[in-house]
């Protein structure tokens, strides 16, 4: 009798490759970007209660023009709704419609509630089934459909189930943005300011000079600095995402403003949405970088001004000190250990620290109060 132990190491690599494009009109029924001609013609749609009312009979009329079959899953709207159930909806859908999952993606229409529900449901069913997403928000079109990330809400917890899994295209339409609440258009802008404050110091001052009225006018000017805006944005989310998508490295410069912001987000909901929330961490984290002398006290006060412009909060009741420190332990234990927070260096730049006390913070929370008085600032 042999009692030796054995081993086998397995390593294998997926390769990933999928597009973001943009188009116009895309319910036009004459556009057949949606519907790619080397696929059959039945299709599941996926779409929310707000952006059925809206767009329910665009839609429609879209897939009785282009499809053989259809059939349309409508999910109540909101981040409360983002949790297990709505999963679990979209998995009885796929399978009811008996979808032939090689030939037949699914197509979510909608926010990045929607998209990351969809995103998870495909991912799971089958352990693959390909899927298309249109994201009818900015925070969709900037963010939520650019990167590899699904999932839902999870007991207490913010996206604490999902996984990477990239849709076969996403198609960025701004003309959805027409609809979008100016509330939803400055959550939107957030992520983009985000990507501004750690590596574009010119798209921050593209947002000081034009953030103000691409907001007010849903973006629908379509004029060079709104595009400008909006590309510069995605690009660098790439930029950061695509080296490292599936987050081996714990030092992302992406994930500035989503240190302390779960925490808030959760703890407020559903009062703070979530670019909401992903500015208060970067105000806060603004002020940090004042206190430790990486940001200049006129810098700051640009940047809460633009902040205030763009109709995003500098401060809420839930930024206590109590609530900052939970979250920065949870965040802690998410990346291994360290708090590989980063910090803002000047405008356009960043750095990771590990030494954050509850001094500085309490600090910070001091600035904080006394930002209110920028011109501009909401609070
Ligand atoms: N997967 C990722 O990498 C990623 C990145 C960023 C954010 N997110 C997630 O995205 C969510 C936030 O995205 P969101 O703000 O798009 O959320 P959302 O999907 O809840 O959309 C916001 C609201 O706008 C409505 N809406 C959607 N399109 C509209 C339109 N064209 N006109 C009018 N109303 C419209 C929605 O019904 C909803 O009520 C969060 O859950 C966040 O975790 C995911």
């Amino acid at each position: 009798m042999t009692t030796n132990n054995r081993s086998w190491t397995v390593s294998a690599q997926q390769d990933v490759n999928y597009r973001v494009e943009t188009t116009f009109d895309i319910l036009d029924p004459a556009n057949p970007t949606l519907i790619d001609g080397e696929y059959g013609s039945r299709r599941l749609i996926v779409t929310d209660t707000t952006v059925d009312a809206l767009y329910g009979e665009k839609i429609r009329a879209y897939a009785e023009a282009n499809l053989t079959e259809h059939r349309i899953l409508v999910l109540p709207h909101g981040e409360s709704n983002k949790r297990w159930i709505a999963v679990e909806t979209v998995l009885e859908a796929i399978e009811s419609f008996k979808l032939d999952r090689r030939r037949e993606p699914v197509i979510a229409i909608g926010g990045g509630v929607l998209t990351d529900i969809v995103g998870f449901a495909c991912s799971i069913y089958r352990r693959n089934t390909p899927f298309v997403r249109v994201p009818t928000t900015l925070i969709g079109i900037v963010d939520a459909s650019v990167g590899v990330k699904t999932g839902v809400n999870f007991q207490a917890g913010k996206n604490k189930i999902g996984t990477y899994f990239a849709a076969s295209r996403s198609l960025l339409d701004t003309s959805f943005l027409a609809s979008l609440g100016a509330r939803h258009v400055s959550n939107g802008l957030a992520e983009i300011l985000k990507i501004a404050l750690i590596k574009d110091r010119d798209l921050f001052s593209l947002l000081e000079e034009h953030g103000a009225s691409a907001r007010a006018g849903r973006f629908q000017q379509h004029s060079d600095a709104e595009q400008q805006i909006i590309d510069r944005a995605i690009a660098g989310m790439l930029e950061e995402l695509e080296p490292n998508l599936w987050e081996q490295n714990l030092e992302r410069l992406v994930d500035y403003g989503h240190s302390f912001s779960p925490t808030v987000e959760m703890k407020a909901l559903p009062e703070l949405l979530h670019g909401e929330a992903v500015c208060l961490d970067m105000a806060l984290t603004t002020a940090i970088s004042v206190h430790r002398g990486l940001v200049s006290a006129e810098q700051a006060r640009r940047v809460f001004t633009v902040m205030g412009k763009l109709g995003l909060p500098v401060s809420h009741p839930a930024m206590t000190v109590g609530n900052l420190l939970e979250g920065l332990a949870d965040t802690t234990r998410h990346r291994n250990g360290l708090q590989r927070l980063p910090l803002p260096v000047g405008i356009g730049a960043a750095v990771f620290v590990n030494d954050l006390t509850p001094a500085d913070i309490a600090a910070a929370l001091e600035i904080l109060a006394s930002a209110a008085q920028f011109e501009g600032a909401a609070v």
